[in-house]
């Protein structure tokens, strides 16, 4: 089965990283959502994906200079749309019950840099909710994923790539990852590299192919998922029978 993974939520019908992009991504039969946590001033891990809120909310300031208050203060959607003013940036613990109450799994992307205890934090309020089985823990941060391995040392791992390297397969070995995620484009143009990984038992799921065009290349290359804007048409293209 081809992962359909919704990158930021369904986030070309809802703003990205928000609980109503969340829902429409269960709806329209993602079986994978993709979010980002970063953790505020104040200790509260937060989704939201770019190290400031200045470009997804009416506020300005770094997510780690401001507190969860500050934050929730905030218009995360007016950017998007009118008919989104007034929604917040989620709390992580708001999106995994959200999301704990479908059926989709999670893929749960901790932004670097992230201490030993806000890692702590955000694979606790996981435990809480049972979801540490339903989820793909991922990070472009080594270090990161090595903490989260040494506090659940069950959990899937991904390891997230701008471009393999000659050290990406040894890499995800020495790493113990489930997923490599790298740049379409990388897929597409390092078959050895694809060859390498499958014989490690690593699977692969790159970001972000919004083009059509590029998903039946990417299937051929022998991707295990696409995580993409797009997950209602990719469930429609998987559903016409294209996989
Ligand atoms: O899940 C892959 C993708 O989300 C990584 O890039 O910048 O969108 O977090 P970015
Ligand atoms: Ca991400």
């Amino acid at each position: 089965m081809l992962h359909r993974v919704a990158h930021r939520g369904y986030s070309t019908v809802a703003p990205e990283n928000t609980l109503p992009a969340f829902d429409a991504a269960v709806r329209a039969g993602a079986t994978l959502v993709e979010f980002d946590v970063r953790v505020t001033r104040d200790g509260v891990p937060v989704v939201i994906h770019d190290r400031t809120v200045n470009r997804t909310t009416s506020g300005t300031g770094r997510v780690w200079d401001l507190t969860y208050d500050e934050i929730a203060a905030l218009d995360a959607g007016s950017w998007f749309g009118a008919g989104f003013t007034g929604l917040r940036v989620p709390t992580l613990a708001e999106t995994l019950d959200l999301l704990a109450a479908g059926t989709a799994e999670l893929l749960v992307e901790i932004k670097p840099p992230a201490t030993l205890d806000e890692v702590k934090t955000i694979v606790a309020q996981l435990a809480e909710r049972d979801l540490l089985a339903r989820s793909v823990i991922q990070s472009f941060d080594a270090d990161v994923l090595r903490k989260v391995r040494g506090l659940v040392p069950d959990v899937r791992l991904g390891l997230l790539l701008f471009r393999f390297d000659a050290e990406t397969v040894a890499t995800c070995r020495e790493l113990d990852v489930a997923y490599c995620n790298p740049d379409l484009e990388d897929v597409l143009s390092h078959p050895e590299t694809m060859a390498g990984l499958a014989e490690a038992g690593v699977q692969v799921m790159p970001w972000t192919p919004n083009d059509m065009a590029r998903w039946r290349p990417l299937v051929d290359a022998g991707v295990a998922g696409l995580i993409t804007d797009h997950v209602g048409e990719l469930t429609g293209w998987v559903n016409a029978g294209s996989v």
